[in-house]
């Protein structure tokens, strides 16, 4: 693949056991809890296939079947809604499957998001594939993944989405030491993962998007176990840095965190307010409850 051709490899890790959201994940994974219309995976879906991927690769652990179920055709809900004559809701659920090409790759033991990445390796022959972590949804035109991918074909290497916190939230992300070399653009020249605020080099936060190349695995290989004795994709990064450049981009548009439950509920009314007929629900629900 020539470095110019738009991304069309898009990787999902997507084998957490999802404990925040306890009692509710016991039986179904996160990643099939829905966000108004459609289950958090969808969403991330979305965006990759909107952003030009062909390919999808899910890294998935025990117990997700559900997610293999969803993305392919279900013959016997859609000849019942044929013989009912519900041609909207058959092409609704139809075009599914014709998203992309979906792969699975299982990761046998949740030993970190390093770990699960190269679990994908066979899957991304390309030169470059992108990472989504389908709990950070994004609302922005065009797309995350389509901002970073411009950025990569002006600068070249791998491309980080990055979004500045409070300085007492670095221990909640990978955190990059980086110089500015055009508005909201950084050249990176370290990272560190979820590092201390007293610690960190910037509040420079890595959010859940990226663009890496294909070499990421052989770094990968190479990582020691680091924070919480977990093999750290912001360890291989910081490892395939000393050969390959990596850039930084601060993303324009919004993140919803779906990763807690506080951000799972904000998402819910940020996505029901952008649509006509649930805003009306929203704001009549507040008036009755006397909120407004
Ligand atoms: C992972 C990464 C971290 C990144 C974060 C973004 O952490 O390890 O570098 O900032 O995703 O969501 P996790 O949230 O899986 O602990």
């Amino acid at each position: 693949m020539s470095d110019f051709e738009t991304i069309k490899q898009a990787v999902f890790p997507v084998a957490g056991l999802g404990t925040r959201f306890l009692p509710a994940t016991k039986d179904i994974p996160k990643e099939m809890l829905p966000l108004i219309d459609r289950p958090l995976i969808h969403h991330g879906v979305d965006e990759a296939v909107a952003s030009g991927c062909t390919e999808i690769v899910f890294i998935t652990g025990t117990g997700k079947e559900s997610i293999r179920k969803y993305f392919k055709h279900s013959i016997e809900l859609e000849k019942h809604l044929l013989n009912q004559n519900k041609k909207d809701l058959v092409s609704l659920i139809s075009k599914i499957p014709d998203l992309a090409a979906f792969h699975y790759a299982l990761q046998e033991e949740p030993l970190g998001l390093g770990h699960a990445v190269l679990c994908a390796e066979k899957f991304c022959s390309k030169s470059h594939f992108a990472l989504l972590l389908p709990d950070d949804v994004m609302i922005s035109t065009p797309t995350v993944l389509t901002q970073l991918d411009t950025v990569r074909k002006k600068y070249g290497g791998s491309i980080l989405c990055l979004e500045k916190v409070a300085n007492n939230e670095t221990s909640r992300y990978g955190i990059v030491d980086a110089e500015e070399v055009e508005p909201g653009i950084y050249k990176i020249n370290g990272l560190v993962e979820k590092p201390d605020p007293k610690l960190a080099p910037s509040n420079l936060a890595i959010m859940g998007r990226y663009i890496l190349s294909r070499s990421i695995f052989s770094h990968l290989k190479r990582i020691k176990p680091g924070r919480g004795g977990e093999f750290q994709l912001t360890d291989a990064i910081a490892s395939m840095l000393k050969s390959e450049p990596v850039y930084g981009c601060i993303f324009k548009g919004k993140r919803l965190d779906c990763g807690v439950r506080e951000g799972w509920i904000k998402a819910t009314i940020v996505k029901a307010l952008q649509d006509k007929k649930l805003r009306k629900i929203v704001l009549e629900t507040l008036k009755e409850e006397r909120i407004i």
